[in-house]
């Protein structure tokens, strides 16, 4: 695992951005799994203004993101369709079919999922998987749990991730209870992870992730078994690693 710490945010933007577009310049025909959430927002602001620059172009790469609410609409401002068209896909040239977010308004979530990870599938690997990182170790919306799932699948959010995500609502009632996201099967099956936390909030998570023993009981801490595993931290998040 390397870990790389920054004093600027936008250092550490700019050192995120610099590993997706850095994938993408040597590979025309990458396959991106993306994130959202408040940590990613200025990486790919970042990533956006690269591709302004005439860098490089997403005309042949695929992206998958991680997850969506079930029951809200891709058009409602707060579903991560809506999210990655504001903050990526309105800005790039990908083509929108091939710039995939689980759909969580359909009639049935579980064909959705099976759907999804077919696509997945098809598409060969997944060359870089960007992740954030939830309060209680949740990567995805992979929530603390006995046993991890492979593959994508329907979640209850936890009531701590509901609260984290209630920023972005009006009010917690509007938080959807449950999301479809990647399995942790299909995220450690990625060549590349690159994990990006941010904040004194995350400081002992990160800690327990990354330092602490492997378990199901903090999601993200399977991450350290990948070969490839890239963390990008401010000084605030990293305070507590020995
Ligand atoms: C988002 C996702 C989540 C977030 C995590 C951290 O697609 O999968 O795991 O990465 O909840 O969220 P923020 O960045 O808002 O703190």
């Amino acid at each position: 695992m390397n870990i790389l710490t920054f004093d600027s945010d936008d250092k550490l933007n700019e050192a995120g951005a610099g590993i997706i577009t850095g994938v993408v310049q040597t590979n025309k025909r990458a396959v991106l799994g993306l994130a959202t959430g408040g940590t990613p927002v200025g990486l790919y602001k970042h990533v956006v203004s690269d591709f302004k620059r005439g860098m490089f172009s997403f005309k042949n790469v695929t992206t998958f993101n991680l997850d969506e609410y079930i029951g809200l609409p891709a058009s409602h401002p707060e579903s991560y369709h809506s999210y990655m068209r504001q903050h990526l896909f309105d800005h790039i040239d990908i083509q929108p079919s091939q710039a995939h977010v689980p759909n969580g308004n359909v009639p049935d979530p579980k064909a959705e999922c099976a759907r999804y990870d077919e696509m997945i599938e098809d598409s060969g690997q997944i060359d870089l998987q960007l992740l954030g990182l939830g309060h209680n170790g949740h990567i995805g919306f992979n929530e603390p749990a006995h046993a991890l799932t492979r593959g994508t699948h329907i979640v209850d959010l936890a009531e701590e991730t509901r609260q984290a995500n209630a920023r972005f609502f009006d009010s917690i009632e509007e938080v959807p209870t449950q999301a479809i996201t990647m399995g942790v099967g299909t995220i450690l099956k990625a060549k590349m992870i690159l994990l990006v936390v941010k904040g004194a909030d995350k400081a002992d998570i990160v800690q327990r992730a990354l330092q602490g023993p492997i378990t199901t009981d903090c999601p993200a801490s399977l991450l350290q078994t990948h070969p490839h595993l890239v963390v990008l931290l401010d000084r605030a998040a990293a305070e507590k690693l020995a």
